[in-house]
């Protein structure tokens, strides 16, 4: 049985360092981590890849509930291929935010999404971990920053990639997925009762963490 074992759940919209934020908390507390975009993302890929479009809801499942995939430290391996740094890119980001509207495939990736509650703990982070997956999760974090300054985070990761980005372009596709994610009909992004808001616009990493781990201890007591 696996309700005793504890759950954070972080959800937010893009680029809003909710993943590098729930990979330091798990890190900090020897807990597990699940990127449940990155199953999205890999939906996403593996389509692609099939040529089948990100509309087609009935050619999608079976892709969702057969993905081969093996997540190795911070690498994703699909098919025996280290795809993570294609998944990152913000085309798949894209994608992802296409098949995720589709009922069907969220259904696909649920029991695999909570096979990832393993002793001691786990972080999980995405827009529905509190809401759907792990509802019984003890912290719940609904983390945010403002659209500039999340548009500003990307560009800056991007460039520092070697990739050229314009900012106004990644500020219209990050406001145009934040509202596909926020009005989809199934499981939108949105905080729960509950949930504790964390606002990272002027805030550090190293901060959002420690205010994560705070919430986490006291829910503990
Ligand atoms: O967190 P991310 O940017 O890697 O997520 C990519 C897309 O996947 C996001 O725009 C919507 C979808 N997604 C989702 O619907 N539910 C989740 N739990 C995680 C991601």
């Amino acid at each position: 049985n696996s309700s005793n074992i504890p759950v954070i759940a972080i959800d937010g919209p893009t680029a809003s360092g909710k993943g590098t934020v729930a990979q330091q908390v798990a890190k900090r507390l020897g807990y597990h981590y699940l990127d449940s975009g990155a199953l999205y993302r890999l939906v996403g890929l593996a389509s692609f890849k099939r040529g089948i479009s990100t509309a087609s809801e009935s050619d999608l499942i079976p892709i969702a509930k057969n993905l081969n995939v093996i997540f190795q430290e911070d690498r994703v391996i699909l098919d025996g291929e280290d795809v993570s740094d294609q998944i990152r890119q913000e085309e798949m980001g894209k994608r992802a935010s296409e098949v995720a509207v589709h009922t069907g495939v969220r259904q696909a990736l649920v029991a695999r999404q909570q096979a990832f509650r393993q002793k001691p703990g786990l972080v999980a982070d995405g827009r529905d971990m509190a809401s759907v997956i792990f509802t019984d999760a003890v912290t719940k974090v609904f983390l945010t920053a403002s659209a500039e300054a999340r548009a500003d985070r990307r560009y800056k990761q991007l460039i520092a990639k070697g990739f050229s980005a314009n900012i106004d372009v990644l500020l219209q596709d990050l406001r145009d997925r934040d509202a596909r994610d926020a009005n989809r009909s199934q499981s939108p992004l949105k905080a729960v009762e509950g949930a504790h808001h964390l606002d990272t616009t002027s805030m550090t990493i190293e901060e959002a963490v420690n205010q994560v781990l705070k919430w986490h201890q006291a829910s503990q007591n």
